[in-house]
């Protein structure tokens, strides 16, 4: 009989997934309401002599924690694409591989970017509120007024595969798409999508902005008050990427005062913690980090880190290594 591989996963994932873990691991399975703590992880890893981590963007699995797992551990799997959660380098001190989820919900977010911006436009939070609110009292031409999406410019901050998704969806309200990236995407996946060489090119001519770079170093508190400051005054801003690029006091003073009109968010900074100043905002759309929140989304995600993890078990290169790099 053959010994299967010891396998943690620090929340609960969707059942098919569950189902395929335990059919090829000696799967240990968080329930929904008790996820395993990543402080208690490397005890648990140990107890159980585990050798593979699915963990999630939940989990922040900094220095410390990676330093304290047990030798057995071979592999880390987030169910994400982005891992900024992750430290790669003291992963490498300690000789895990680390792989992500790329790929597969690039649809689903760019739905929600979609939503995001509809919402934001169409004061959808604020309708919403007054019909819960039972304060409703009949149509008037005045009332709850937002703006038309059709001909205005929607810039998009990073056209990787979510930013082109939504581009395609936007292409279809009649917007006009401006995007920057380092380099210009060829000609068939930009199709007329006007690239921006500058950033600053972009944001003065987004009427809407929708962010889709990585959490970085470098790309930290990206949207400042100064790049905030060259937006047309007006303009909404999109964030499905990561909480962090934006300067949130920037952004909710940009709100305020009405440099930017409205904004529609899935992510923050520090999450679950969500700055106070957005909910008390009523041109703000919040969502809970939605992104990837469909059932076929979420079990492709489950299934994409178990097959990594199966590579890997297997003696291959697991296809979506990010650490160390093929
Ligand atoms: C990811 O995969 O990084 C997403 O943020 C999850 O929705």
């Amino acid at each position: 009989m053959t010994v299967k591989p010891v396998l943690i996963a620090t929340r609960a994932l969707p059942t098919a997934v569950e189902a395929r873990a335990s059919r090829t691991y000696d799967y240990h399975a968080s329930p929904e309401a008790e996820p395993l703590s990543v402080s208690d992880l490397p005890a648990k890893a140990r107890d159980l002599g585990a050798q593979a981590l699915l963990v999630t963007p939940s989990d922040r699995m900094d220095a410390d924690v990676i330093a304290a797992l047990p030798d057995r551990i071979a592999i880390i799997a987030t169910f994400s694409v982005g891992y900024e959660h992750i430290d790669l380098e003291a992963a490498e001190a300690r000789g895990i591989l680390v792989t992500n989820t790329p790929g597969v919900l690039t649809e689903a977010t760019a739905d929600i970017a979609l939503l995001l911006l509809l919402g934001a436009a169409r004061r959808a939070s604020e309708g919403e509120r007054m019909m819960r609110a039972g304060t409703w009292t009949g149509w008037t031409p005045t009332q709850l007024l937002g703006t038309d999406l059709r001909g205005k410019r929607l810039g998009i901050l990073g056209m990787g595969r979510i930013g082109q998704a939504l581009a395609h969806r936007a292409r279809a309200l009649g917007m006009n798409i401006l995007y920057h990236n380092r380099k210009p995407l060829p000609k068939e996946e930009a199709g007329d999508a006007q690239y921006q060489v500058r950033v600053e090119d972009l944001l003065f001519q987004s009427d809407a902005l929708s962010l889709h770079v990585p959490a970085t170093p470098q790309t930290r508190k990206f949207l400042n008050g100064a790049r905030l400051a060259l937006l047309p005054r007006g303009a909404i801003v999109i964030n499905t990427a990561r909480g962090a690029v934006v300067d949130d006091e920037a952004l909710i003073a940009a709100l305020r005062h009405g440099q930017v009109g409205a904004a529609g968010l899935d992510v923050y900074d520090d999450e679950p913690k969500v700055h106070p100043g957005y909910a008390a905002l009523p041109n703000t759309f919040l969502l809970p980090h939605l992104g990837s929140a469909t059932v076929e989304t979420r079990e492709a995600m489950g299934f994409k880190a178990l097959d990594n993890l199966d590579a890997h078990f297997e003696g291959r290169i697991p296809p979506n290594r990010i650490h160390p790099t093929a």
